[in-house]
């Protein structure tokens, strides 16, 4: 076995199943690895990676922060992640911007503005959440007890009391789980691990109208489906919905490990100095990565170039649909897209990867294509090339 893999399997904690292969470096959309076999990369590391590896710009901005410095602690400021804190606000529409260290991070504080937010008012700590069904928000405990899947709850609880979720895209459903004590709801824009599902433009402008109708908090997980990937800043800006609190993080630093949680209007001085803190957060080396994120995103039309390729992608994949009867649906936003097969994709996956692609799952039949967001219209074309020849692979050609 490849030493690596061995080293890894006897020293990591045993939390994931990993592919078998050992990444070692990046240029452009494509991977290497170990060996020096090259990959497409239609992952970006779960939705990371969006401005492609050895992007020059920003590996020197990092660099030259290095060399400044790295650390400071919130006791003092730094000017990277205050001019990373007005950009984001710029882009978001948000007022106010807590920098974490992941998503799941970014998670719990927005539930902390939510139940501070019913304290403020009723005096009370027993606000209740809304969040939904076959949701994803993270592995932390509070991110855990909103995250609708109790396969990810079952051995880890009780779980945080107060939470009651509701369907997706079912606003009879939200409806039903409104009480006095309801004091926010917490959904993803579009649904990622859960089997990537947007929100529908009638759902997610209904739940807006019942935040305002009973001063609930509408708070967005843009974790997945933010910062460009559904071809506007925010995934909510393609529906005209302006939330209360967002989450975001993967693409945010591009791989520097940022989060941030941010508020706006009535739900921007919520928290007050004490109520949270993390001693990594506002780091400069992560402000310098978001900062140079957003001056790239800029720079180089990126939003525009999702659009333009998205739609080139939705068409090919649902070319897919048509020409194979295993692939029964294709569901997405911009460059976050899924296929749904009648079967587990778990060989077209190994097939892919022999063949130099690589996509991930999201759920057992469903496979997800979560590309740098600078792929181009050849590269796509590469990527379905290799998707068909693992298809008729796999499911000897089991065409319509
Ligand atoms: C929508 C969403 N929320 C939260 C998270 C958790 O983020 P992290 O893994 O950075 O903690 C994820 C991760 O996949 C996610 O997709």
């Amino acid at each position: 076995m490849n030493q690596t893999i061995s080293k890894a399997e006897n020293y990591f904690l045993n939390t994931y199943n990993r592919y078998p292969i050992v990444l070692k470096s990046g240029e452009g959309v494509y991977l290497y690895d170990d060996a020096g076999k090259k990959y497409l990369d239609f992952a970006a590391g779960i939705g990371v990676f969006a401005l492609g590896y050895q992007n020059k710009i920003y590996n020197e901005a990092l660099k030259t922060q290095i060399d400044q410095l790295i650390h400071t602690s919130n006791l003092f400021y730094n000017k990277p992640s205050a001019d990373a804190a007005e950009k984001f606000a710029r882009v978001s529409g948000m007022e106010k911007v807590f920098f974490t260290n992941s998503g799941t991070e970014a998670i719990e504080g927005a539930i902390k503005i939510a139940r501070k937010y019913y304290f403020n008012k009723t005096g009370s700590p027993e606000g209740e959440i809304i969040a939904m069904m076959h949701s994803f928000h993270g592995r932390s405990m509070g991110a855990l007890a909103v995250t609708g899947q109790p396969k990810y709850q079952e051995a880890f609880g009780p779980m945080m009391p107060n939470i009651k979720f509701a369907q997706f895209n079912n606003l009879a459903s939200v409806k039903e789980q409104i009480n006095e004590k309801t004091c926010a709801i917490l959904m993803e824009t579009i649904q990622g691990e859960g089997g990537l599902y947007p929100a529908t433009a009638d759902f997610l402008i209904g739940v807006k109208k019942l935040c305002e109708e009973h001063d609930l908090l509408l708070m967005l997980d843009e974790i997945q489906c933010g910062m460009g990937r559904a071809g506007e800043m925010f995934a909510y800006q393609t529906y005209g919905v302006i939330p209360d609190v967002i989450t975001a993080a993967k693409a945010l630093g591009c791989g520097i490990p940022v989060g941030a949680f941010a508020a706006k209007g009535k739900a921007a001085d919520v928290l007050e100095p004490g109520d949270h803190g993390t001693t990594y957060g506002y780091n400069p080396l992560a402000g310098a990565a978001v900062d140079v994120v957003l001056d790239i995103y800029e720079q180089t039309e990126l939003l525009a170039h999702v659009k333009k390729v998205s739609y080139y992608l939705e068409d090919e994949l649902n070319e897919l649909v048509s020409d194979y009867s295993c692939v029964k649906e294709r569901r997405g936003k911009g460059l976050m897209q899924a296929l749904e097969l009648d079967r587990p994709v778990k060989d077209i996956i190994a097939k892919t990867q022999e063949l130099g692609l690589i996509i991930i799952t999201a759920g057992s039949n469903v496979l997800r294509f979560l590309p740098p967001l600078v792929i181009e219209k050849k590269q796509i074309d590469e990527m379905i090339s290799i998707l068909k020849s693992s298809l008729d692979f796999v499911y000897n050609k089991d065409r319509n």
